[in-house]
């Protein structure tokens, strides 16, 4: 299943595991760490009672060779995030199809079942405004049942849209009473008082020199960009605001120069970019930190010293963000998410540093299973930061910097976009069209998102690390089938790539199928992206037509599905007739739903069907590739 590399950890986890202790094994597939963070949580709790009577490790599920090691598993358990259209996370991409595979296989063989001597249990994490709410960890968990394993437990679903975390409490107190009364599967119990001292938090060995010692770059200078560990130096080489002046949002247009680098990208295919913190967040957190001097530079440790304080509470910690050595302005700028909110995780380990008992116990009380509504009330419902927690916290300060790293703030994580150009047209450069993320939150706080916030303030030509990741929203290879594209918002990016591609094609003689664009925005005046280039397009013969939904201008709101029905007939003609490829992209939890809507009604007027058979045709076209969807 894994890569040459990947095997030698598998190998070697194997080795220093004891095969006289029952074993649990814990996987996760994770896009921004939550599934991870999850998991790790898992083996915290069993080890608090189990001890050393229960070997329970957690892997990443793309360091795990599913083919070989699952069988022979006694117990697994599995943490696993859906991600955008209902799709599994980078990391448990391979592990997804081989597993959906081989339950396919099994549901028309008689052979034994691959997984029969398996125990499992599944979380799932999701989000229940979007249309396919935790379609992996559903896909997971029935797979693993039609290859023989036995749930020990529900399948877990994890709501972001409500508190995520006490899904997951509520659902790790029917894990623990199962495994408990399934003594065949765990240990002795050990059962161990939970120590709440600050050496009882993980932490990375720290150092802190104050000046005269030369710098590592934030990001290795040599990475290829070729995945997301190895992200790519590039050139940030031009920033523009689209929206027009009269415009209380804003949208920025960047161009990135990736000429030198072994990069190549596909129209469609989306961009990954690690971003900064503002000077004024990095500031702040330093204050909070009581660290006044942010040219001093960190060095974190990649393993905890065994002398360390910390040493038993750090086993099994992640490899550090960064090793440095780093100014502490840019280990804060690069590598701490200061501006989401924190977990109950990070609010236990601010509770044991803080010097006041007072705020100790209400941050040890919000971190508690018992302090949920404290929790609810004063982080998730507000939306509360975790630099704004520090702020009214203020006897934390004396946190040490290896903890703040460890077990405060979570690692900045790139952000993900979709590719605005295509390399045909503008070879060695990607473009990116991104929103300026912007909102007052409930405590009043102006949320600033970080990426967008950064890609707008950056003054160009300037280094930005990014890497490439491969989707699967392609145009069809023969240039005459027809395309209907929907892109309200900067849902029109890829579709700007795919009509840049487009362009070149048919100056090179290609003979183009018909081109429809369904795009919409607020105002014409104000947030219509690249008008000039659009209709252009449309001039040119690119597109054969555009159509745009402005939802601000007239008495109603006018959406992009609105002008989708009344070309109904069109629609039908190309999809039924002329196997035109649809493609959708934008907002996943209200568009792509209401556009799907849409499309079901077109189809169920135009071929005079029921709803269920016109849901049936969307099916169809979906499984053959001819219903696309690049959504968030
Ligand atoms: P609105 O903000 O005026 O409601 C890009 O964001 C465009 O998509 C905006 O014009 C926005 O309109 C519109 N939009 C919002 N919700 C939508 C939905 N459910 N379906 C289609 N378009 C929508």
């Amino acid at each position: 299943l894994q890569g040459g590399e990947k095997k030698g950890s598998a190998a070697k986890l194997e080795q220093i595991e004891d095969p006289n202790k029952p074993r649990i094994r814990i996987l996760y597939g994770t896009q921004t760490g939550t599934a991870e963070r999850f998991s790790k949580q898992i083996q915290k709790s069993l080890k608090a009672k189990y001890g050393n009577s229960t070997t329970i490790d957690v892997v990443d599920i793309e360091n795990y060779q599913a083919s070989i090691s699952l069988p022979k598993e006694k117990t697994v358990i599995m943490c696993m995030a859906t991600y955008g259209d209902g799709e599994p996370t980078d990391n448990a991409a391979e592990f997804y199809k081989w597993l959906l595979k081989e339950s396919e296989l099994a549901d028309s063989s008689s052979e034994e079942p691959l997984l029969g001597g398996v125990n499992y249990a599944v979380f799932g994490l999701g989000n229940k405004q979007y249309e396919h709410f935790n379609s992996v960890g559903k896909k997971v968990f029935k797979s693993m049942g039609t290859l023989g394993a036995k749930p020990l437990v529900r399948r877990g679903d994890g709501d972001d849209d409500g508190c995520l975390d006490d899904d997951f409490d509520k659902w790790c107190v029917e894990l623990y009473a199962a495994l408990e009364a399934r003594s065949d599967l765990v240990g002795k119990v050990t059962d161990q008082k939970q120590d709440e001292s600050p050496t009882s938090i993980p932490a990375y060995d720290c150092e802190i020199v104050l000046s005269g010692i030369k710098q590592a770059p934030p990001f290795p200078a040599n990475g290829t960009g070729l995945d997301a560990h190895h992200p790519y130096m590039a050139t940030l080489k031009c920033v523009k605001e689209l929206h027009a002046p009269s415009s209380d949002r804003g949208c920025v247009h960047a161009e990135i120069d990736i000429s030198s680098s072994k990069m190549k990208y596909v129209t469609g295919d989306h961009v990954a970019i690690y971003a900064q913190n503002s000077d004024s967040v990095v500031k702040e957190v330093s204050q909070l930190l009581g660290q006044s001097n942010l040219d001093s530079t960190v060095i974190l440790l990649r393993k905890p010293s065994a002398t360390s304080p910390h040493a038993a509470a750090s086993a099994g910690l992640a490899p550090p963000p960064f090793t440095g050595p780093l100014s502490l302005r840019l280990a804060l700028a690069h590598f701490a998410d200061v501006l989401s909110s924190p977990h109950k995780e990070n609010l236990r380990a601010l509770a044991a540093f803080a010097q006041d008992p007072v705020e100790a116990q209400k941050l040890r009380k919000m971190s508690s299973p018992d302090g949920k509504e404290e929790f609810a009330s004063y982080i998730t419902q507000p939306k509360r930061s975790l630099v704004e927690v520090m702020r009214d916290h203020p006897s934390t300060r004396q946190l040490p910097l290896g903890v703040f790293f460890a077990s405060v703030a979570g690692r900045l994580q790139p952000r993900f976009y979709s590719i605005s150009s295509s390399p045909l047209a503008h070879p060695g450069t990607v473009h990116v069209t991104c929103s300026l993320v912007k909102d007052v939150m409930p405590t009043g706080r102006v949320h600033e998102g970080v990426a967008s916030t950064w890609l707008k303030r950056c003054e160009p030509p300037t280094h930005v690390p990014v890497f490439i990741r491969q989707s699967t929203f392609r145009l069809p290879k023969d240039t005459k089938v027809p395309i209907i594209m929907v892109g309200p918002g900067t849902g029109l990016a890829p579709f700007r790539g795919f009509m840049q591609e487009r362009d070149v094609l048919k100056k090179s003689g290609k003979e183009l199928g018909q081109a429809i664009m369904f795009y919409g925005c607020r105002n014409q005046a104000t947030d219509y992206l690249y008008r000039e280039e659009l209709e252009g397009f449309l001039e040119e013969g690119v597109i054969s037509e555009l159509n745009v939904a402005f939802s601000r201008d007239g008495p109603r709101k006018d959406y992009v599905q609105h002008h989708m029905e009344s070309k109904g007939a069109l629609l039908w003609e190309l999809l039924s007739k002329q196997a035109a490829v649809l493609y959708v992209c934008g907002d996943a939890k209200a568009m792509a739903r209401d556009v799907n809507k849409a499309l079901i009604a077109v189809i169920q007027s135009m071929k005079g069907c029921s709803g269920t058979q016109a849901e049936a045709f969307v099916k169809d076209l979906q499984d053959s590739g001819r219903y696309q969807r690049d959504v968030w």
